[in-house]
C-alpha cells in the first residue's frame, strides 16, 4: 500500500522509543522508504544502529553531520511520522521551535503529519499540553492515541504510546482518499455455529479473513464501520464497532438491528444455512446411527430487502465450480446490488486463504479479477460500491 513513497520517522524521548523499531520495519514491508531522526534523548532508549538496520537508511540525527538535510528530507516526504510524540516536540512544534535535527525538519514540512504522543499521565492531562496538542489539531495534523493503561512509571493512566497496527492504520487512512467517509457501513464476516448440544455445533470452513478485510480498507476510506463477526481468530480491526455472535439467528437480529441505520452492508459472513431442530441441553450418547433433523435458516439479505429504508447491499456467493449463473440468479432473488462470485473449487485462494480470485457482479455489469490478496478484493468491492453509489 506504501509503495514508492518516501516517509520521515522522528523519534524522540520515551521508553515506548524501541516499538518503533517494528513500526519501521512495517512501514519498509509495505513497500515505504524511510528515513529517520532521533532526538539525542531518543538515541538513550534505543541506539541509532538498531534503527539503521531496521530502516535500512542513513539515521539523521546532527543537523551539522548532515548540512540542508532538513530541507531535503522534508521537500521529499509523503508523510511525517512522529513516535513516540513527547511532550517536549509536542510543544516545540507547536511553538515554532526548531533546536534540532527533528524539531527543524518538521518545521520545514508541510505535508501530513502523524503524532504519536507518549508520556506520563499527568504530563499528558496538563492543561498546557492539552492546549498545544488541540492547537496542532486545528492545524490538520494528525493525532493517534495515546492509550489508557499501565505506564512505564509504574501508575495507570493515559498516555502509553497507540500500538503499531494503530499506528499503521492511521498510516493508511491518511494516505487513502476518504471517499467513504459520509458513509456507515455495516459487515457480516466468519462462520455461524449452530449448536447440537453443550459441546457440538455444525459450521463452515470459513477464517473471517474477507470480512475483516473488509472492515479495514472501509475504515481506512473514513467509513463509520461496524462489523458482526461469527466465531473467529482475528485481531479486531482498529476503530471499527464489533458486535460478535455465534448463531445465525444472532447475526439475523444484529444485521436487522443495524441495516436500517447502515448506508452500505456487505454480508460476507458463511451462514449457515440450516439449525439443528432443536438444542439438546445433554451431551447427545453415542449411538450406532442418528438421524439429526435440521430446519432453514432465515435468510439475512432477503430479509434485509424487505425493509423499507435499505442499505446499498453486497453479497458473496461461494459456488462449486464457474457457476457465475447462480451468483446472478443470486442477485435477483435476494434483492442485492452487488455480488461478489468466488469459485470454491479453485486452489490458494477463499476459504481460510489470504487470497481471493472472485468476479464481482453487479446490474450494470461484471468484472473478473486474478487473484489478489483479500485487501486487494476488499478495495475493489470498494471501488466498485463507491462507483455505483454515484450513478
Ligand atoms: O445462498 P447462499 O448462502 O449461497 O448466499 C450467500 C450470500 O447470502 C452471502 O452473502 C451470505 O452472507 C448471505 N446469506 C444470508 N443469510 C443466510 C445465508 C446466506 O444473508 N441464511
Amino acid at each position: 500500500m506504501l509503495q514508492g513513497k518516501s516517509i520521515i520517522v522522528g523519534i524522540t524521548g520515551s521508553v515506548a522509543a524501541y516499538k518503533t523499531l517494528d513500526l519501521v520495519k512495517r512501514l519498509r514491508n509495505e513497500g515505504a522508504s524511510v528515513s529517520v531522526i532521533m532526538t539525542a534523548s531518543a538515541q538513550r532508549f534505543i541506539t541509532p544502529l538498531s534503527m539503521q538496520i531496521a530502516s535500512q537508511g542513513t539515521i539523521y540525527n546532527d543537523m551539522f553531520e548532515h548540512p540542508l538535510s532538513h530541507v531535503s528530507l522534508p521537500a521529499a516526504a509523503d508523510l511525517f511520522i512522529i513516535s513516540p510524540a513527547s511532550a517536549n516536540i509536542i510543544g516545540k512544534y507547536a511553538n515554532a521551535i526548531a533546536d534540532d535535527m527533528l524539531s527543524t525538519t518538521l518545521l520545514a514540512y508541510s505535508g501530513t503529519v502523524i503524532l504519536a504522543p507518549a508520556m506520563n499521565w499527568r504530563m499528558y492531562e496538563n492543561p498546557i499540553l492539552r492546549k498545544q496538542l488541540d492547537y496542532l489539531i486545528s492545524l490538520g495534523i494528525k493525532t493517534v492515541g495515546p492509550e489508557k493503561g499501565s505506564l512505564a512509571c509504574g501508575e495507570e493512566g493515559i498516555g502509553r504510546m497507540a500500538d503499531t497496527g494503530a499506528i499503521m492504520e492511521s498510516v493508511y487512512t491518511v494516505m487513502t482518499p476518504q471517499d467513504l467517509n459520509s458513509e456507515r457501513v455495516l459487515i457480516t464476516a466468519g462462520p455461524t455455529r449452530e449448536h447440537l448440544d453443550p459441546v457440538r455445533f455444525i459450521s463452515n470452513r470459513s477464517s473471517g479473513k474477507m470480512g475483516y478485510a473488509l472492515a479495514r480498507n472501509a475504515k481506512v476510506r473514513g467509513a463509520d464501520v461496524t462489523l458482526i463477526s461469527g466465531p473467529v481468530s482475528l485481531d479486531a480491526p482498529y476503530g471499527v464497532e464489533m458486535v460478535r455472535v455465534e448463531t445465525a439467528s444472532e447475526m439475523h437480529e444484529a444485521v436487522l438491528e443495524k441495516a436500517s441505520t447502515s448506508s452500505i452492508l456487505v454480508m460476507c459472513a458463511a451462514v449457515s444455512d440450516f439449525a439443528p431442530e432443536k438444542v439438546e441441553t445433554h451431551k447427545i450418547e453415542k449411538t450406532e446411527s442418528m438421524t439429526l433433523n435440521l430446519r432453514k435458516n432465515p435468510d439475512i439479505l432477503s430479509a434485509v430487502a424487505k425493509l423499507q429504508k435499505k442499505p446499498f447491499t453486497v453479497g458473496f456467493s461461494a459456488e462449486s465450480g464457474n457457476r457465475i449463473d447462480r451468483a446472478r440468479q443470486k442477485m435477483e432473488s435476494k434483492h442485492a446490488d452487488m455480488i461478489v462470485f468466488n469459485d470454491i473449487l479453485k486452489k490458494d485462494a477463499g476459504f481460510d486463504s489470504d487470497a481471493n480470485e472472485v468476479t464481482i457482479l453487479d446490474r450494470k455489469g461484471e468484472k473478473t479479477l486474478p487473484r489478489m490478496s483479500k485487501d486487494d478484493v476488499a478495495a475493489e468491492i470498494f471501488d466498485r460500491v463507491v462507483e455505483l453509489k454515484k450513478i
